[in-house]
């Protein structure tokens, strides 16, 4: 009798995807500074120096959007010109915001936004693509959005997928949205000026918990200085002026900060991002970072400069906060410590019921120029 044929192999078993956070770095550089937004000519400030000092500091990863004018060709060149190994940094990019109030969140848009930051940035892959600023638009659009970027992840020229934006309650309704309607979460939301000296609302337990309900992976913290509204020149003495949705009197309060931060040896520029950065790094353990070489998760945080100075300083801090966390030297005051005295007995009190203001996004004169349809 002829022996049975033999089973058929078992198919080898599905590669389990490595988690966002297991690759992710806690520390990010933003480059929405690289844009007239931010700076007066871009193609005049140090971009390539700026990314050759932070890749020699270590830091390894960078973000970017078409909706930042020259910012993603800018980093390409800079990156271009230096040439790291591609698997040496994480490239970060966004689809769906292509100005002011214009928003294309159609897959075919998605699509071809993802194709040229392909190209801008000189990459065949992109690690992160958020859909950007998803408080523009309609649910439905965001989630058509999400189902093609992961279609381009199925054809490896994505990665990791998430959302950015700026309204919390859109944020976590999104989340909750996408897990729902595809079984699958995100894997990255960043949210902006929303844990800084100014606003700390996205460390509050409600939210925390509505992200991990929603089995959000990573949550961002980006724009520490509440993108220029917390340093000593001030935001009305910046190019962020002329667009800031910080209303006057909020300014004016911020501004009476920097002597706050002076009369303890500080820049106001060093209490608040030396605050969210200790702060964000263990109060978003959960959603951080395990990629930081400590033996727990490290919340993660996207700077932004415009000089290699900031730069240096961003870091230097970062250090120290990272350092401290590791244990510090033993006896030493915590600088750290000294900063979280000085928000709540004297910069909270002086912004007084500015503290956690939240500004209208979009703003009431939004008017869509696009083909995506605004949310209801
Ligand atoms: N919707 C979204 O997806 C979204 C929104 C916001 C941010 N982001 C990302 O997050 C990144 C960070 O946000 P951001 O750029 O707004 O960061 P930010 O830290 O809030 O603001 C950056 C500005 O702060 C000033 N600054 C930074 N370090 C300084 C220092 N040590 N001393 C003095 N001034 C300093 C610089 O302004 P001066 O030029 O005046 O010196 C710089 O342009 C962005 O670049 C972007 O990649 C994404």
């Amino acid at each position: 009798m002829p022996s049975p044929a033999p089973a058929p192999a078992a198919p080898p078993p599905a590669a389990v995807p490595i988690p966002l956070s297991s690759v992710i770095p806690p520390l990010i550089l933003g480059t929405a500074t690289f844009n007239t937004q931010y700076v007066a000519s871009p193609e005049h400030m140090p971009y390539t120096p700026i990314i050759s000092r932070a890749l020699s500091l270590g830091i390894r990863a960078f973000d970017t959007s078409p909706y930042y004018g020259p910012s993603e060709s800018l980093l390409g060149a800079a990156l271009t010109s230096l040439s790291p190994p591609r698997d040496s940094y994480f490239l970060i990019t966004k689809a769906g915001r292509r100005g002011p109030s214009d928003f294309d969140y159609s897959p075919a848009g998605i699509r071809s936004s993802v194709e040229r930051s392909l190209a801008r940035l000189g990459t065949d892959r992109l690690d992160l693509v958020y859909c950007h600023d998803v408080e523009f638009v309609s649910p439905a659009d965001v989630l058509a959005a999400v189902s093609e970027l992961r279609r381009l992840r199925s054809e490896g020229k994505v990665r990791y997928v998430g959302i950015s934006g700026y309204p919390l309650p859109t944020l976590t309704s999104l989340s909750l949205s996408v897990l729902e309607a595809t079984g699958e979460p995100l894997d990255a939301v960043l949210s902006y000026s929303h844990f800084t000296l100014q606003n700390t609302s996205l460390s509050s337990p409600a939210v925390l918990s509505a992200f991990a309900a929603a089995r959000v992976n990573v949550l961002l913290n980006a724009s520490i200085l509440g993108m220029g509204l917390l340093t000593s020149r001030g935001i009305d003495a910046a190019p962020m002026a002329a667009w800031h949705p910080a209303p006057p009197a909020l300014r004016s309060r911020c501004t009476e900060l920097k002597t706050i931060a002076e009369a303890e040896g500080m820049g106001l520029e060093e209490v608040a991002i030396r605050w969210s950065l200790a702060g964000w790094a263990t109060a978003a353990a959960a959603f951080g970072s395990a990629s930081g070489g400590r033996n727990a998760r490290t919340g993660v945080s996207v700077t932004g400069v415009s000089s290699v100075a900031e730069l240096e300083e961003t870091w230097r801090v970062w250090s120290e906060v990272v350092s401290e966390l590791e244990g510090g030297t033993p006896g030493a005051a915590s600088k750290t410590d000294l900063v979280r005295r000085l928000a709540e007995e004297r910069i909270w009190p002086a912004l007084g019921e500015w503290k956690d203001y939240t500004w209208e996004s979009p703003g009431p004169d939004y008017v869509p120029t696009g083909p995506s349809r605004p949310r209801l």
